[in-house]
């Protein structure tokens, strides 16, 4: 098993990865503090995972809240509904919520953890790829809103992430390719030598082999845990970088209505595309482009928009929250595993890349 560390000062807290981690009775009591507690998991995960995680639970009062699964479930309703069973059964602030799969669950767990009496303890047991390399850890929190995706959200750490990296054996493959879509956008913002690493592995990934997966989630918590170190809420400019590919990616997605695509698949399209226009801006090479393509496609994921025209995106990226004084920021390479937050591009090569990329 693997410890590392988000360095927060007093809000630090360990990830632990580790396959069968969730059997490990010793390190989940270890990391699951309160005198009450509430699990929140999903109809999907609750029957593979709640059993054995609840033989390794302290000896302390727990309930269960079992969510439907899905995006259209991280509501503010269903956060309400979370929140109820804490009020009624009188959780005090010593209650711990614990939220056990995928991102869906582990967003709206943290918001109902940020917001009951100003904020309890937050477990995460993250059991997607996506989850384990990106959502659990960073303490972002939010619901979703009809005017839009994670609209309504809180900053809240949790207490410790239990990843146990054994729970990805069953995820369905499409997941799978787009939780790795994440890992690939660690590669080409901070880490030229994962990318060839993946590069290399790329298989062994799409097979699940065991090895391979704890090594990403491994990597992708230590790059995730340096950036939060640094710019905890978004501030100085490094967590920004995380963006890398989202820009393009969520304008696809919410032209599409959200229905076409997981996140994963539109962040890959977003990454092929943030490399394309920083070859239109003569920074990374044709040959780096082509092996952001190369890889892209053979993890399975869409390397082009979803057949949305190139002005509906440029229209949904300009209500894109980078905009900074009229001014849509980008994160963009300067090479493989060097990203940068930039505004100061030409228009044209944007229209371009887009009319190559989109319709
Ligand atoms: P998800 O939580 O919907 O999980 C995907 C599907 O896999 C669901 O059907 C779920 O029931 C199922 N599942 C989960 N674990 C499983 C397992 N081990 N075996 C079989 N099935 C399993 O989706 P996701 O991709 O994990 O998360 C997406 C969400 O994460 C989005 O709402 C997104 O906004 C959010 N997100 C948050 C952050 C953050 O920093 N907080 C970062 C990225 C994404
Ligand atoms: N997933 C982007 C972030 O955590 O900042």
């Amino acid at each position: 098993m693997d410890t590392l560390k988000v360095e927060l000062g007093t809000r630090s807290y360990p990830i632990l990865i580790g396959a069968g981690l969730l059997a490990h009775a010793e390190a989940v009591r270890r990391h699951v503090p309160g005198r009450d507690l509430l699990v929140v998991s999903d109809t999907t995960v609750a029957p593979l995972y709640l059993p054995a995680l609840a033989a390794s639970l302290p000896e302390q009062r727990r309930l269960e809240v079992i969510l439907p699964e899905g995006e259209m479930h991280k509501t503010l309703e269903n956060a309400a509904r979370v929140l109820d069973v804490l009020v009624s059964n009188r959780f005090g602030r010593d209650a711990t919520v614990l939220a056990l799969g995928g991102g869906v669950v582990g967003d709206l767990a943290g918001f109902v953890a940020a917001c009951y009496q100003r904020g309890v303890a937050l477990v995460q047991v993250p059991t997607t790829l996506l989850a384990q390399v990106d959502s659990a850890v960073g303490g972002k929190t939010a619901v979703n809103h009809p005017g839009g995706k994670n609209l309504i959200g809180a900053f809240h750490q949790p207490v410790a992430v239990l990843a146990d990296t054994a729970t990805l054996a069953t995820l369905p493959p499409r997941e799978l390719r787009a939780g790795l879509a994440e890992v690939i956008k660690y590669a080409l913002l901070c880490d030229a030598a994962l990318f060839e690493w993946l590069e290399a592995h790329l298989e062994e990934l799409l097979a699940a082999k065991p090895e391979a997966l704890a090594h990403v989630v491994r990597r992708s918590c230590e790059l995730k845990a340096m950036i939060v170190g640094r710019d905890e809420r978004e501030e100085r400019g490094d967590r920004a970088l995380l963006n890398l590919g989202h820009t393009f990616g969520h304008a696809v997605e919410s032209a599409t209505g959200y229905r076409k695509w997981l996140h994963g698949e539109a962040v890959a399209a977003g990454l092929v595309m943030a490399a394309a226009m920083s070859r239109e801006l003569g920074l990374v090479s044709p040959e780096e482009l082509v092996r952001v393509h190369t890889l892209i496609e053979r993890a399975g994921l869409p390397t082009r928009g979803a057949g949305v025209g190139p002005d509906a995106v440029l229209e949904h990226m300009r209500i894109d929250k980078k905009v900074l004084g009229g001014r849509l920021r980008l994160v963009l390479l300067r090479r493989i595993g060097n990203a940068f937050l930039t505004g100061d591009y030409s228009g044209e090569a944007l229209e371009r890349t887009l009319a190559v990329y989109c319709g």
